[in-house]
């Protein structure tokens, strides 16, 4: 992709974000991305307050590229997250899983550049009034947390890109260069992924987790949960407990008891592949190898520049 508005609002060479990730996104996978021309963010949602302290400053070490946070608005300790975000000098953040309007203003205040994930044109709007500086739009096809409406990226990213004139970002199912030029035709000046990078070498997820998402087949994710927070998992043995009883009609609580305590750190990161919830993308079926962030760039970067190559001569 060429330099546009993405490059120019965070100061990268390349348009490919990754996605923050509980579990996976510490300082050494974003670090990596950062140095190779993309924009590493860091998932503050799974770290409690002194561990981001530590991988903030940790990413200072590491790279001298722009890099940023991603913080989930649900994060019960928003408060304390935010002040250590402005006090540490942080340049950039993404948020997602609330509404734009609430921190937007005191992030800009402190000099740093917003964007936010959303899953409908409805909401880009909101990010649009909110002031925001661009907006990720991430499809059903996503690892993590996701769209209750079910709108894939293919529908979601025109009907974006006609709702506002901000920079845009897609996300979901991308994990190819051919991936990235769909997305630029349909709208997109750059690209969030998640999936892939989880995968990576430097990703903190554990093996097990790796292992089990690179060996996935076609329709081995599904959404569930939409009770509590609909989120794309593999159907693992615990997969199969909560479909069950949401087939029975299971409520929130219930569901929450059969999640029992820290299922994503259970399975993404202790890599208990049964019994914890492994949140990946649909993706991940074309994903067979466990690369390094360096060669991942490199080989998105051709692809795209073959693709483009192919269809334009
Ligand atoms: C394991 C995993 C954890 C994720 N955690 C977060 C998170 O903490 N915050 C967030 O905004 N998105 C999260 N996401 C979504 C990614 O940031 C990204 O938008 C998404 O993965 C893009 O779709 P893809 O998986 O098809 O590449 C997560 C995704 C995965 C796979």
């Amino acid at each position: 992709m060429k330099k546009n508005r993405i490059c120019e609002l965070f100061g990268i060479e390349t348009p490919i974000i990754q996605g923050g990730m509980v579990w996976c996104s510490g300082w050494r996978l974003a670090s990596a991305v950062s140095n190779a021309g993309g924009l590493g963010l860091l998932g503050a949602g799974s770290m409690h307050p002194e561990t981001l302290i530590e991988h903030i400053r940790k990413m200072n070490l590491a790279t001298d590229k722009p890099w940023g946070i991603n913080i989930p608005l649900m994060y019960p300790e928003i408060g304390r997250l935010m002040d250590i975000i402005v006090g540490e000098g942080v340049k950039i953040v993404f948020t997602s899983a609330g509404s734009p309007k609430k921190y937007t203003n005191m992030l800009h205040e402190a000099g740093i550049k917003v964007a936010h994930v959303v899953s409908s044109s409805k909401f880009a709007k909101k990010c649009e009034e909110a002031g925001v500086d661009a907006v990720v739009a991430e499809g059903f096809e996503a690892g993590g947390h996701n769209g209750r409406e079910e709108t894939t990226t293919m529908t979601l990213i025109p009907q974006v890109r006609q709702a506002t004139t901000l920079p845009l970002i897609a996300a979901g199912g991308i994990g190819s260069g051919a991936a990235m030029l769909a997305a630029e035709a349909l709208g997109a000046e750059g690209v969030q992924i998640g999936t892939l990078f989880a995968l990576a070498k430097e990703s903190s997820a554990s093996d097990a987790f790796k292992t089990m998402c690179t060996s996935l087949q076609e329709g081995d994710t599904m959404l569930c949960l939409k009770k509590i927070s609909p989120t794309r998992l593999v159907k693992n043995q615990l997969y199969t407990r909560i479909a069950e009883a949401e087939e029975k009609g299971a409520d929130a609580e219930e569901l929450r008891e059969i999640l029992g305590k820290a299922a994503s750190k259970r399975g993404i990161f202790e890599g208990d592949t049964d019994g914890g919830e492994i949140e990946i993308g649909q993706i991940a079926s074309q994903i067979k190898t466990i690369d390094s962030v360096d060669d991942i760039m490199a080989r998105l970067k051709k692809e795209y520049e073959e693709t483009k190559y192919i269809l334009t001569r």
